[in-house]
């Protein structure tokens, strides 16, 4: 199949990322980083999380986040939201779009979000439907479709499940995530093709962390089928906090650096993404380290 010409990029650092960091990222920190993400062009920034904060207290703040961030016309500020509560406090804030997130492996659910696969889906349904009412969008996510950090390998027929019981509740898109950055070309293309196969290809998105540093070669094997929506983090940040090992999501800095190379469009303002990509590794006394950052740093002083 002929590469899209143009891939819309799910930037999901301030989530995904800021998620996983072991000290408390101050709240205008975020709101600027979000600010930055967007005036960097790109369509969907992950603003926040909705859920508990006794289980992930580093999102605690996603309230302030959502009410101070400059909304620009042409992004959206999805937020991920577990449950009713999760639901009311992001339509308090009037969010564009929420995410439900569900796991293809029952020991994941269990960790991550305390229940079966049955009963998330069960408390998703309710969710989605009253954001829809809302007029609010829902994505959803389907963790360790390549594998599980407790179960090891996943079979393919259990992600499609998922992926077809949050599309007949609403999801416009599936998000699909190697949560833990295990997978490999062959096995992220067939988990692809199979779910665009009962979705529509249009509908899957590619979310892989870069545990194993596999994921911009998944990401090739799944653009050769007709993948046109990519999540990834500013400067690889994150990983996951019920996923012990986990790398940071690819760095969006190298997703643009590929596809940019292969002339496909993202309509994403590259200087500006590194700048915010520079921005968030020095508030967390970190240099960056995206590898085409690196590489850009290694020519600067050379
Ligand atoms: P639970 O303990 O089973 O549920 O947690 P609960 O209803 O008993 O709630 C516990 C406490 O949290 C209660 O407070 C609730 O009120 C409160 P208490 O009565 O003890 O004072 N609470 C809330 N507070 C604010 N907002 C809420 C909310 N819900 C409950 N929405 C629950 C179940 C789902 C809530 C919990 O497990 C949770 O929040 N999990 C979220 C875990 C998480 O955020 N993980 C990271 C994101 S997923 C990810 O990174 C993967 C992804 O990137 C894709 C990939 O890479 O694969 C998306
Ligand atoms: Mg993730």
């Amino acid at each position: 199949m002929a590469l899209p010409k143009s891939v819309r990029i799910v930037e999901v650092g301030p989530r995904d990322g800021l998620q996983n960091e072991k000290t408390t990222v101050p709240t205008a920190v975020k709101v600027a980083l979000v600010d930055r993400l967007s005036a960097a062009g790109l369509p969907a920034v992950e603003a926040g999380a909705f859920v508990s904060p006794k289980w992930v207290p580093q999102m605690a703040d996603s309230g302030a986040v959502l009410a101070a961030i400059r909304r620009r016309p042409g992004t959206r500020y999805p937020v991920l939201v577990p449950n009713l509560p999760g639901l009311e406090r992001a339509l308090a804030v009037k969010v564009d779009e929420i995410a439900v997130f569900a796991a293809a492996s029952e020991s994941f659910s269990k960790q991550n979000i305390n229940c079966s696969i049955a009963d998330s889906l069960d408390r998703f349904r309710p969710v989605a439907e009253a954001a829809r009412a809302a007029g609010v969008a829902v994505r959803g996510y389907i963790s360790c479709v390549l594998g599980c950090p407790y179960e090891g390998e996943v079979p393919v027929a259990r992600v499609v499940a998922v992926a077809q019981a949050l599309s007949d509740m609403g999801c416009y898109e599936v998000s699909l995530g190697d949560t833990v950055g295990v997978g490999t070309p062959a096995l992220a293309r067939a988990a692809f093709v199979e779910v665009g196969a009962a979705l529509g290809p249009q509908r899957v998105a590619l979310h892989f962390h870069d545990t194993y540093g596999q994921a911009l070669a998944n990401i090739l094997a799944c653009l050769e089928e007709g993948a046109a929506t990519v999540d990834s983090a500013v400067s690889g940040l994150g990983g996951c906090p019920y996923a012990p090992g986990a790398a940071g999501n690819v760095a969006t800095e190298d997703v643009l650096y590929m596809l940019a190379g292969m002339g496909i469009a993202t309509g994403v303002d590259f200087e500006a993404l590194a700048e915010a990509g520079a921005f968030i590794c020095a508030a967390l006394g970190r240099a960056p380290n995206s590898r085409v950052a690196l590489a850009r740093a290694a020519k600067k002083t050379a």
